[in-house]
């Protein structure tokens, strides 16, 4: 049997590995250089100290950085609500309803079409940078809907989850305990094959504590790991939820009182923060300074979904999370790496560390700031995942 190949890149201006002392800080090598082989990173140091391997890529003084986790994403839909977009830049507001539209045009779609959307996504996120991504279901709210959803989603990600609890579909108005039983139930039984996780959105006009916390311990005895949508439209209990389920995110965070900041901070829920949605509603966005100065984890993902958030792009949350929540370049390009795989409790991902997965990104420019300093432009120039060029050209 052949060795398999190994590939030195090398020209490094900034390599972001994420991998210093102390463990899960942003960190970073000037004048770097990385081995990959066998699909994971094997090396990473000066560039003068750099092994010899079968092939040589010369980065030419642009940027490396880990691949992108995004740690929440609804891709599975059909439709899409622009004119809802429009109307509500003209001034109206957001309001949870609007998901109902997509759950019409979705059960009416045939698989084809769903996939054929799905796969689009997917590599739209890829040549963005994200290597890695979380999908979830929530626009069937039917047992056949909600389970072909997590199939599907299942061809193209590991990381998939179960939000049968996102609204009340209408045939359940007048009995919503009735659809909360049939998510905790036999729409459960169809999904958990699928999934790794289950999620609800916990919200006035969704689900609300006592609803949110029975669907996570029905997850949990299926064997899903637990996520939250909390805090997004308003003040409410879903940080409070997600931190007594055990739960490994919650997600918006957009509206916290001091008691969800000391839950974020004293517990291993991760804040995962969602700019594209603040920016699609036109809400004000999260507080992401006060979470990091009390100490939480944070993460950024896009959300991308046809209602609050029809933003595929990593970079541009980033750019977001920058100008308008003051984080500082280096905590978003964590954030939207390290942040992404916490919340998906990854280790094998978000960092560049010997043994990581070689999913990584070459920036067409000299450092990560970029990322923040130029929005709106491409500026991916090549991405790896698991050792192999998946997007863009090598040098
Ligand atoms: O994360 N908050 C609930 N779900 C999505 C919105 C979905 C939609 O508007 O279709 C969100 O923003
Ligand atoms: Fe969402």
């Amino acid at each position: 049997m052949s060795k398999p190949e190994s590939t030195l890149i090398r020209g490094i201006s900034e390599l972001v590995t994420n991998a210093g002392d102390p463990p899960g800080r942003f960190a970073a090598l000037t004048d770097a250089a990385l081995v990959i082989a066998d699909g994971r990173v094997a090396w990473t140091g000066p560039a003068a100290r750099a092994p010899a391997t079968d092939v040589v890529v010369d980065a030419g003084g642009r940027a490396v950085l880990p691949g992108f986790a995004d740690s929440h994403a609804h891709l599975v839909f059909a439709g899409e609500r622009s004119a809802e977009f429009a109307a509500r830049m003209a001034g109206r507001p957001y309001r949870a309803g609007g998901i109902l539209v997509t759950v019409e045009a979705t059960r009416a779609a045939p698989d084809g079409a769903l996939r054929a959307n799905l796969r689009r996504l997917a590599a739209e996120m890829l040549r963005q940078g994200t290597t890695t991504f979380e999908c979830k279901s929530g626009y069937g709210l039917t047992v056949p809907d909600e389970a072909r959803g997590l199939a599907l989603a299942a061809e193209v990600t590991s990381e998939v989850t179960y939000l049968g609890a996102h609204v009340v579909p209408p045939e359940f108005a007048a009995d919503p305990d009735g659809y909360v039983d049939l998510v905790c139930g036999p729409m459960l039984d169809a999904c958990a094959p699928s999934a790794r996780w289950v999620d609800v959105f916990c919200e006035d006009g969704a689900f609300g504590a006592d609803e949110a916390a029975a669907v996570l311990a029905a997850g949990r005895a299926a064997g899903l790991g637990a996520r939250v949508h909390a805090n997004q439209l308003g003040p409410g209990p879903g940080v409070r939820v997600a931190a007594e389920a055990g739960a490994a995110s919650a997600d918006h965070c957009t509206f916290l009182t001091d008691a969800d900041v000391d839950a974020l901070t004293s517990t291993p829920v991760v804040a995962t923060l969602l700019p594209g949605a603040e920016f699609g509603t036109r809400q004000s966005f999260p507080d992401a300074r006060r979470l990091l100065d009390a100490g939480a984890t944070v993460a950024l993902a896009t959300d991308c979904n046809p209602g609050s958030s029809f933003t595929s792009s990593v970079p541009f949350c980033i750019a977001l999370a920058v100008r308008e929540m003051r984080m500082t370049t280096e905590e978003a390009v964590w954030a939207a790496t390290a942040g992404g795989a916490r919340a998906l409790r990854r280790t094998d991902i978000g960092h560049l560390g010997v043994g990581a997965r070689a999913d990584l990104i070459l920036l067409d420019a000299p450092s990560h700031a970029y990322l923040a300093y130029r929005p709106g432009v491409p500026q991916i120039a090549a991405v790896w995942q698991a050792g192999r060029l998946v997007a863009g050209s090598a040098p």
